[in-house]
């Protein structure tokens, strides 16, 4: 690869980006959520925006700071996140759904506190919106991206992903094993592309991964 691309390669550019996990609200006290640091989707933020690019990114609830010239806007639940992304989304050339989102929420919300009086505990979800499946149908659509992690059947699933959500680009990686991927600071990727081109990314930090993974973004463009 060509690492170090010029500074001003994305200049003009507009990347919108997800990030972390969402939050779906039960009662005032308690949520249901994923596991997710927002690590992958900030260093993709960040390596996008050291290449010149503007960039949105808009994450759910975490403890990372917003990287330098990284427009970051906070929300939570999956709803909330749709809404941010679809506001900014019309001028963008790139869009990556790095967040892990909740495939549901609690189909109400319980406005006082639940009280421990019952054996059980019964509670209907509904499923939420898919932010990046919206984002690609869009008729001027962005270059989309998605993130894929699978504990079993990586290629399989995330090959389904690509097709199912018509998407550009899918990156792969494994969390069966708890090392990579989830909170961790390294990861290994596999890239599948639309056009059946597969890309490994051998593992290391998410720094290095994100760069490796905009470059291949922008040399896809087009
Ligand atoms: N995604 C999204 N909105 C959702 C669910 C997922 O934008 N409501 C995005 C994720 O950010 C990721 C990709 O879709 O880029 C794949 O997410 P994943 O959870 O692996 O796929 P799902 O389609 O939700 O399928 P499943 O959870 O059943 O594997
Ligand atoms: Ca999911």
């Amino acid at each position: 690869y060509v690492l170090y691309p010029a500074q001003d390669t994305l200049q003009g550019q507009h990347w919108v980006i997800t990030a972390g996990p969402t939050r779906e609200q039960i009662d005032p006290v308690r949520f249901l959520s994923n596991n997710s640091s927002g690590k992958m989707g900030f260093a993709l933020a960040k390596a996008a925006a050291r290449l010149g690019a503007k960039v949105t990114l808009v994450s759910g609830p975490v403890s990372l700071e917003a990287p330098p010239a990284v427009n970051l806007i906070k929300v939570k639940s999956a709803q909330d996140m749709l809404d941010s992304v679809m506001e900014h989304i019309s001028d963008a050339r790139v869009f990556i759904g790095c967040a892990a989102v909740a495939d549901y929420r609690p189909a109400e919300f319980i406005a006082q506190k639940i009280k421990k009086n019952t054996q059980e505990l019964h509670v209907d979800f509904v499923k939420n919106p898919d932010i990046l499946q919206t984002v690609a149908e869009l008729k001027q659509r962005p270059f989309c991206v998605g993130f894929a992690a699978e504990t079993q059947k990586l290629e399989h699933y995330a090959k389904d992903k690509l097709k199912r959500k018509n998407l550009d680009m899918i990156c792969a990686n494994n969390v069966a094993n708890g090392k990579i991927g989830f909170d961790s600071d390294e990861n290994a990727v596999t890239v599948f592309f639309k056009n059946d081109r597969t890309e490994v990314l051998q593992q290391c930090c998410k720094h290095k991964i994100a760069s490796q993974l905009v470059y291949l973004i922008q040399k896809n463009l087009g």
